[in-house]
């Protein structure tokens, strides 16, 4: 069946900019899809929101979602109520959720309107440029879920990001990251995924652990591990034409756990720690008045 392929895409990726060129040359038009589709995400988010008791506290309550993609999360928080402020690097992803906020005005047209979606191209990291000073302590959540997280670049990325998001959080505010607890390691052919399937796409990934490929890993903090996460997709616009083999890779970060509980400790929260299913936790914290 693959037999007849060509092979575009190939790239390395080796740093934030190099995340971003991943999602650029491969993920970012594949995700939705390759994580089974936006409607499904959409409600397993409803579900958490609500699990948690996450309804906006005010009329004019505010979110703040960090590495937003095509807004998984960003669209159940505006059915909630809250006005969103949606940040990735992703200029695909941006532009897929732009498509989901219209059809969901015109999906609730007639009833009350919508909040307000500001979409912002750039680096989560960058927030304090990105966001203007009086938006400091003016959120009531801030959200990065889906396993952004482990897309920065270090552990002090990591706590850059939380120190930052609690500083644009109002006293009360929760802050919750949800990712994927890489240091639990996948062993054998266990690291060979198929993500998704269909007639005319099929997405595989393969997981390279750093004692498996030091020289990657140039550059890193001493103590911080990454596993290299490759990405290969064959695809074909319809079952008459053949095959394209692309491929690209990028490193995340294996993150413990019970240090982002530490950092969001450090940074003034009261904390819970939530396991969820396939190795993905929720951190939660709620800024101390
Ligand atoms: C795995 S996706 C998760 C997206 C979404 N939260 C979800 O649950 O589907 C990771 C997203 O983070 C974005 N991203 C990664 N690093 C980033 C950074 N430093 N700044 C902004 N966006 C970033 C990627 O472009 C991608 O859209």
């Amino acid at each position: 069946m693959l037999s007849d392929t060509k092979e575009t895409g190939g790239s390395t990726v080796e740093n934030n900019s190099q995340v971003k060129a991943h999602y650029d040359a491969l993920l970012g038009r594949t995700y939705t899809w390759m994580m089974g589709g936006a409607s499904t995400n959409f409600e397993e988010n409803r579900k958490f929101f609500d699990l948690h008791g996450l309804r906006p506290p005010t009329v004019d309550a505010k979110a703040l979602d960090l590495g937003c993609g095509s807004g998984f999360q960003a669209i159940p928080l505006l059915e909630l109520g809250y006005a969103v402020i949606a940040i990735d690097m992703s200029a695909d992803l941006l532009q897929e959720l732009k498509g989901h906020k219209e059809a969901l005005a015109r999906k609730v047209s007639g009833q009350s309107p919508l909040p307000s979606l500001t979409l912002i191209e750039g680096d989560i990291l960058r927030l304090r440029a990105l966001l203007p000073s009086d938006a400091l302590a003016s959120v009531d959540l801030a959200v990065c879920m889906g396993d952004t997280l482990t897309h920065l670049q270090s552990t002090a990325q990591v706590q850059s990001l939380v120190k930052n998001a609690v500083s644009f959080l109002k006293p009360g505010g929760t802050l919750i990251l949800h990712f994927r607890d890489l240091t639990r390691h996948l062993e054998g052919t266990d690291r060979f995924l198929p993500c998704r399937t269909d007639e005319n796409n099929i997405f595989t990934c393969v997981l390279e652990y750093e004692e498996a490929q030091e020289t990657f890993l140039d550059g890193r903090d001493k103590e911080d591990r990454f596993v290299l996460i490759n990405d290969l997709l064959y695809t074909r616009p319809d079952a008459s034409a053949p095959w394209t083999f692309k491929k690209s890779q990028y490193k995340k970060l294996e993150v413990p756990p019970e240090e982002v509980l530490k950092m969001m400790q450090d940074a003034g929260m009261d904390t819970s720690f939530h396991p969820l299913a396939f190795g993905v936790v929720a951190v939660m914290g709620r800024k101390k008045p």
